[in-house]
């Protein structure tokens, strides 16, 4: 049995429809502050904070949790300047509550959501798990604290513990039905869609400025199918006997600028995305893109979905049901 954090939230969500049809148990653990009750099967959402250690010790031993997989944080990297003290909160204080409620239950397998924010703007074409972790916005920073934090109980005996740090997590489940719908929305591709399907909000592009090959920042995409995939091969690594904490990229080595992903959504949508530039944002470093070499030999994992294509198409597919939805709405 497998317990799910932050499992209403977009990622944990598409790990959710993954173990369902891989017939792994598992239960979700949400608070539903950002995550939505659709996105998790009837009968499986226990709706409760992550810092409950007592809850959490409750739902490991009365559903037989034998692994953790733990999505759930704050992860707006510009709200994470202005609230620095909100961040540490959720992503590091909540996370010991769920870590002692987990070890108190005997759990010891625990795969953690970490980022290549982690990196910070490390300069290299292609960042590795060698790179320095020097994250330079407080987001990135709790999940570097996160991950001592797991090194240290594998150092003690404590805990088996997997980091996967992702890039840009993109895309939406391929019928459609479910996507990123995060409020207000930060990312980059729902933002481009939304002023593809409604002129009136243009979408807003941070910097133009940067040296990068157009001015704009580049990103590794990956979808979120993917990411959901890489985890059940984490598992299996625990559950298969491996012991400590190590760390792993997910991305794809590609890098696209925010001026490629414009014309990607503009070929794919038939549409054009009217677009105001603005100045760069606090926390953005310039470029960010994997080299996922060692999660392709220890994990066996690939990303086959990802490229920006079908990305945007499934995430394309998403944003018109999701209006479509919000317009028949009452
Ligand atoms: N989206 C990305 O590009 C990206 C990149 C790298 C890492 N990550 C990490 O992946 C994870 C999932 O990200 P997401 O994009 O799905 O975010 P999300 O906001 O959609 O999902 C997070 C979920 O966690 C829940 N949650 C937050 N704090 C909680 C708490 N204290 N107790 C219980 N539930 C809580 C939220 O309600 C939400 O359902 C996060 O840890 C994030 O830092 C995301």
């Amino acid at each position: 049995m497998i317990l799910i954090t932050g499992g209403a939230g977009y990622i944990g969500s598409a790990f959710g429809r993954l173990c369902s049809h891989a017939k792994r148990d598992f239960v979700v653990l949400d608070d539903l502050c950002e995550g939505h009750r659709h996105n998790v099967p009837e009968g499986q959402l226990v709706i409760g904070n992550v810092g409950d250690s007592a809850l959490v010790e409750r739902i490991c031993r009365s559903h037989g949790v034998t692994s953790v997989v733990h999505f759930a944080a704050s992860c707006y990297v510009g709200v994470s300047v202005q609230k620095p003290l909100d961040y540490y909160d959720n992503n590091v204080a909540r996370g010991v509550g769920l870590l002692r409620g987990v070890l108190n239950a005997g759990v010891r397998k625990l795969v953690f959501s970490s980022s290549c924010a982690t990196y910070g703007q490390p300069n290299v074409e292609l960042i590795d798990e060698s790179a320095s972790q020097q994250p330079i916005n407080p987001y990135g920073k709790t999940k570097l604290v996160f991950e001592m934090l797991l090194r240290d109980l594998a150092a003690a005996r404590s805990l088996n513990a997997l980091a996967l740090r992702y890039f840009n997590a993109a895309g939406a489940d391929p019928s459609g039905t479910f996507g990123e719908e995060h409020v207000p929305e930060t990312h980059v591709i729902p933002r481009a869609l939304t002023a593809a399907l409604d002129e009136s909000q243009p979408f807003t592009l941070f910097g133009d400025d940067y040296p990068t090959i157009d001015g704009t920042c580049v990103r590794d995409y990956v979808h979120i199918d993917d990411l959901a995939t890489a985890h059940l091969s984490a598992l299996q690594l625990l559950e298969g006997g491996v012991e400590g904490f190590d760390a792993f990229n997910l991305g794809t080595g590609e890098g696209n600028s925010v001026r490629d992903l414009l014309s990607c959504i503009e070929t794919v949508t038939g549409r054009a995305v009217p677009t105001v530039v603005m100045p760069r944002r606090l926390g953005d470093p310039p470029r960010l893109v994997a080299n996922p070499a060692r999660a392709q030999q220890k994990l066996g994992w690939r990303a086959v979905r990802s490229d920006l294509a079908t990305i945007v198409e499934d995430a394309w597919r998403f944003a018109q049901s999701h209006q479509a939805v919000r317009g028949s709405a009452p």
